[in-house]
Order: C-alpha cells, then sequence, then structure tokens
C-alpha cells in the first residue's frame, strides 16, 4: 500500500507519541510506526519523574488531565551519606519549580490515547521496518503491518526509535560522530507493593554502593541498587535484596523504606552516550535514537520530550513560512541542552556510586563532595537547578 504523510515517525516511545501530538496540534500529519506490541509498550516499566517543564508541556498540549489527578510533585529531594539524610529544597531554591512523579509508561498511555482520538494512524507491532533515500528530500518509510506491506512517501523522518532502533544505523559510516561512556555498574531495580515511607526521594551513598529510593503511586514503591553489571537477577531472592536496600538506604534517624510483595526486577545498565550532529538530510533523530544519559540524573525521558518539542517547533515554522532556519538548528539547540544533562547525569552518577577502585582516594572525595554539596547553598541550587530541568526554550 503506498501511502503519502508528511513527518514519518519511527517508534511510539515517549519521543515519537509526543513528537506525533505535537505536529497533530499544529495540522501536520505523520504516520507513526512501532515494532513492538500496543500492551508491550505501554507496561514496559521505564523512568518515573518529570522535569517542570515536561509537566507544563503535557498540561499545555491537552495531556496533563491523569497527570494533574495522580502525578505527585515533590518539592525536594533526599541526598543520603554517613547515616544522615539531608533535604534539598528545590521549590526553593529554583522559584517555586518541581519535579512530579509519573511513570513513563503512564505518559506513554495518555499519549496513545491522544493520538487514537485524533485517529491519525499509528501502527503497532510492524516489522521489517525500514528508512529509505534520507539523503534525499523525499524519504520514504516501509514496514509491514497486520499482514499488509506499507510504502509510506514523507517530507522528513523523525528517527524516534531509542537506542536500539533502525534510523541512526542508517546514516552513512563517516557522517555521525559517536561520544560514549560505559560505567562499570549497573542498578538492579525493583517495584514493590509498599506504601512509600519518604513523601521524597532519597540517592543514597553507602560503602556497599549506591541504593534510590522512589515511588509510584501512593501504594507502589521503586526501589534501586548498584550492582555488577553482569548481575544475574536469579542470584537475588527477594530477602537478599530487602537487606541489601535496609543496609544502604536506613539513616539514624530510623527511616528506612517499607517493604512489601515484589512485583517486577530488573537490570538496568549504564551509559552515556550522544550521536552527533542528530540530523541527515531529511532525517532528524530524537530521544534515546540521538543520546542515552544514565538514570542517575533522572533526566532520559525529560531529553526526549525536550528534543521533540524543539523538532516540531521546526516542523512547524517549516511548513508555516517554508523557512527552514529552525529545522538547520535543530541539531545544534538540541545536543546544547543534551550535553547539560550529561554533564549533570554524569556529575550525579559519578558522586554516588562506588568504583571497584582499591585506591580509597575517590571515595573520600565523593564524600567531600556530598558535603559540600549539603552544606552549600550555591551547590544545592545549582543541583536544584538542573534537576527540576532547564527551561524548554
Ligand atoms: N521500528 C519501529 N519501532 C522501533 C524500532 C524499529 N526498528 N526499534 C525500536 N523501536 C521502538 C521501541 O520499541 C520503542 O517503543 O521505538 C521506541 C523507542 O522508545 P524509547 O526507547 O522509550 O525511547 P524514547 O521515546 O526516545 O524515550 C526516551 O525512554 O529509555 C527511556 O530512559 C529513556 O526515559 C527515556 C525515554
Ligand atoms: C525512578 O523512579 O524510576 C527513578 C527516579 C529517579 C532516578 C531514576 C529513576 O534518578
Amino acid at each position: 500500500m503506498v501511502s503519502r504523510t508528511q513527518i514519518g515517525i519511527v517508534g511510539a516511545g515517549p519521543a515519537g507519541l509526543m513528537l506525533g501530538h505535537l505536529l497533530h496540534l499544529r495540522g501536520i500529519d505523520s504516520v507513526i510506526v512501532e515494532d513492538r506490541g500496543r500492551d508491550h509498550v505501554i507496561d514496559r516499566v521505564r523512568a518515573g519523574v518529570l522535569e517542570q517543564g515536561t509537566v507544563d508541556l503535557m498540561r499545555e498540549v491537552g495531556v496533563g488531565t491523569r497527570l494533574d489527578v495522580e502525578g505527585l510533585r515533590h518539592e525536594g529531594i533526599y541526598i543520603a551519606f554517613g547515616g544522615e539524610r539531608y533535604r534539598i529544597d528545590l521549590a526553593r531554591l529554583t522559584g517555586g519549580r518541581a519535579i512530579t512523579v509519573y511513570g513513563q509508561n503512564e505518559v506513554v498511555k495518555d499519549l496513545i490515547a491522544a493520538r487514537e482520538h485524533t485517529g491519525r494512524p499509528l501502527h503497532f507491532d510492524a516489522s521489517d521496518v525500514r528508512v529509505h533515500d534520507i539523503a534525499s528530500d523525499h524519504p520514504r518509510l516501509s514496514f509491514c503491518a497486520a499482514g499488509q506491506p506499507h510504502d509510506v512517501r514523507c517530507d522528513f523522518i523523525a528517527g524516534c526509535d531509542g537506542f536500539h532502533g533502525v534510523c541512526r544505523p542508517t546514516v552513512p559510516t563517516g557522517h555521525l560522530r559517536i561520544y560514549e561512556r560505559e560505567y562499570p555498574f549497573a542498578w538492579l531495580g525493583i517495584l514493590a507493593n509498599a506504601a512509600p515511607s519518604s513523601e521524597e526521594l532519597v540517592y543514597s551513598l553507602h560503602e556497599r554502593g549506591f541504593a534510590l529510593f522512589s515511588m509510584r503511586s501512593p501504594s507502589v514503591t521503586r526501589l534501586y541498587l548498584q550492582c555488577a553489571t553482569d548481575e544475574d537477577i536469579a542470584q537475588w531472592p527477594d530477602e537478599r535484596i530487602w537487606n541489601e536496600l535496609r543496609v544502604r538506604l536506613s539513616t539514624h534517624d530510623g527511616w528506612a523504606p517499607h517493604e512489601g510483595q515484589i512485583t517486577q526486577k530488573g537490570v538496568t545498565p549504564m551509559r552515556s552516550f550522544v550521536a552527533e550532529p542528530m540530523q541527515y538530510g531529511s532525517l532528524f533523530l530524537a530521544g534515546d535514537a540521538a543520546h542515552i544519559v544514565p538514570p542517575t540524573g533522572a533526566k532520559g525521558l525529560n531529553l526526549a520530550v525536550a528534543d521533540v518539542w524543539r523538532l516540531a517547533c521546526a516542523m512547524g515554522e517549516y511548513y508555516e513560512s517554508g523557512s527552514r532556519g529552525l529545522l538547520e538548528g535543530y541539531s545544534s539547540a538540541a545536543l546544547r541542552r543534551t550535553w547539560r544533562a550529561q554533564r549533570f547525569s554524569w556529575w550525579m552518577t559519578s558522586m554516588l556510586h562506588r568504583s571497584d577502585d582499591p585506591n580509597p582516594f575517590d571515595h573520600k572525595r565523593q564524600l567531600a563532595e556530598l558535603e559540600n554539596l549539603v552544606s552549600s547553598e550555591a551547590a544545592m541550587a545549582s543541583l536544584a537547578e538542573n534537576y527540576v530541568g532547564l527551561p524548554l526554550g
């Protein structure tokens, strides 16, 4: 089946779905194609912290109704080390900005509902997804869905297909420069049916490694432990996980996470990755397709949203006035924000994780870094500004 659209969007994660929605609001047509099933896309457990700008955008574009009811606004976070917890007052330090805990899968659910309401195409379970002729101004998107082959002629293609997608690899060798760092540790994450025992997140550095207390709702706690990159989850029965969490998170004031039935377990690798530029011909990369940050700064989802907001503005300008100015500036502007997020995520990661290095210098330096952070208004303000997120523009 041969058809035509303005923007071919590969991937129905937060980047692809939000882009489709922003374009729709500007009257721009798109086809979204996703190789996984609808349930898989909705059910997979991912990030959960929305920056102020992400929340504002979701409200502004009409997908904030459930977020307003179910999202948990947090005006602070805790940093714990040496058995003490220190609160960083995000709202006071940033003129009232905050973060909102709302699962990425909930964001995706709301965006799918919005897409389905518009009646514009969204194909799940597609196979053989390919992009063609991206060096020209008449690229094509081909795939097979519901047993039917599709060939979609587009003006532009948005590669929103995540780190393992097909779009980035179609850029001819030599046109992308890759910047990458892998970390010698990973996160073991769980979801538990337990009421959160703190109203705000707790990031902890313990001698045995990093731990993070987070949540998804008033009855679901999300917790993470620093572990080895090749950690075998089978070696972590529930009791071992709770023991380790108790040791790494409990503070002298008697605080500890509430425990409950573990409903999900998984290991998350840690990587910093940037592909430059984020455009080649008529292909524009956005979100995890172009960059990965380690999860410590809670930036991945928010960066994806910032990319597609910028891309939608640029495409909007093109269709309104014929100008390619914003499209041509997309990559450098998006990369500027990406590198700010890379710096912040790397900094949070290196401050809070134990290395295997037998040289104790780094651990002492980390403790000094943490002491500096919690005793300096300037240092706390810097963390707060970055954590609640830089303005979208
Ligand atoms: N064809 C079609 N779709 C594909 C293909 C393909 N060949 N390869 C991957 N996809 C889909 C994936 O199944 C996924 O649904 O692209 C989507 C990419 O979504 P995400 O990985 O969620 O990436 P993105 O939308 O950029 O959102 C970034 O996701 O990984 C988290 O921490 C990250 O929160 C951040 C957010
Ligand atoms: C989460 O709740 O999943 C979460 C919170 C904060 C992070 C990373 C993940 O930095």
